[in-house]
């Protein structure tokens, strides 16, 4: 059966830059989710969003914006902002596990809320044309909280669903619950994406097998730890190409670039692409000195003979 291969959003990393190079340079995803958009009590979209959504920005094949709200009339300024751009899918986040987020009833703090859910999907379908797709946890502090929205969710046109099986408490942490992701798709009669801890090709394949009805893989983490990811699963390949240095090079190097253009200062480049490395570490044969090494840079030159070093080692 033919699946398609989604990236999850990861506020901080998945940036249109981020978007466009993996895309160019690895392929192999047919959808991207943008970092969540989130109001802050004024009805205006900051620019660093308008940055992030705007066409002429963006080269993917297919980009679906977010939002984070608990407020019909905020979600309504969303959408028709997005639409305004051209986009026609609008995916609300009811995932975000952050205590500041989550103690503000957004995110994965409003998903035993069922009724307020139940309201603003009812405002929002009624007055906007955009389709809407959710993306879920299984609840904040308890997995039933999934089990009682879901027939609430019966109710609506509802595009798809990504389904993160951890509950918010748990962050990023823990195992994820896949008994209670098995009894969401017996409860949903939407189409269901799995996301959640797919980091390599086998992994995938364990989980494809255990729910084949699932047509939809979403991989966050996993994809900036392993660009190459989403066309191995395609291609059903296990291993790196041979050249794999040259082209995450090219990849590194055009993600470099950019933030080195559009941050203040040597501060501030080191510490994004430090917070990268926190992922990229994971494709080098020795992660954790890979990471070290980056981690111990504290200029430019220091950072670009550590990234050579790494890759010099994996040459050779
Ligand atoms: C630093 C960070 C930022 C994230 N930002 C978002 C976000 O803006 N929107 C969203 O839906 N999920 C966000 N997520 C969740 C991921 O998209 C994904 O659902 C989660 O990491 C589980 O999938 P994975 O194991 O494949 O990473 C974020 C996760 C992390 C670690």
């Amino acid at each position: 059966m033919s699946f398609n291969i989604l990236a999850s959003p990861l506020q901080g990393f998945t940036d249109f830059k981020f978007r466009n190079t993996v895309d160019k340079v690895f392929g192999g995803v047919d959808t991207y989710y943008a970092p969540y958009i989130r109001l802050q009590g004024q009805y205006e979209i900051k620019n660093a969003y308008k940055r992030d959504l705007l066409p002429a920005n963006n080269s993917v094949k297919q980009l679906v914006p977010q939002v984070m709200t608990n407020c019909a009339k905020e979600f309504l300024f969303v959408a028709a902002y997005v639409q305004s751009l051209g986009y026609n899918e609008l995916n609300w986040n009811l995932g975000c596990p952050y205590p500041m987020v989550s103690k503000r009833g957004l995110g994965s703090g409003l998903l035993k809320q069922a009724g307020k859910i139940d309201e603003i999907l009812k405002k929002v379908s009624n007055e906007s044309e955009m389709d809407i797709s959710l993306k879920l946890r299984l609840g904040y502090e308890h997995s039933h909280e999934i089990l009682d929205l879901l027939p609430v969710l019966e109710k609506h046109k509802i595009k798809s669903m990504v389904i993160h099986p951890r509950l918010g408490k748990q962050l990023y942490k823990g195992e994820v619950n896949l008994e209670l992701f098995q009894q969401c798709i017996e409860n949903t009669s939407h189409r269901v994406i799995y996301n959640g801890d797919i980091n390599s090709v086998e992994k995938f394949s364990e989980m494809k097998q255990r729910f084949p009805s699932i047509t939809g893989w979403a991989l966050g983490r996993g994809l900036i730890a392993n660009p190459f990811l989403a066309e191995m699963i395609k291609t059903n390949s296990t291993s790196l190409p041979e050249n794999w240095t040259e082209s995450f090079g090219s990849f590194h190097d055009t993600l470099f670039q950019y933030y080195a253009e559009t941050l203040s200062g040597p501060g501030h480049i080191i510490m994004k692409m430090q917070s990268f490395w926190e992922y990229f570490s994971q494709l080098f044969s020795n992660p954790h000195k890979a990471h070290k090494s980056i981690k111990k840079a504290k200029s430019i030159a220091a950072y670009h003979e550590a990234v050579r070093v790494n890759m010099k080692g994996e040459r050779s």
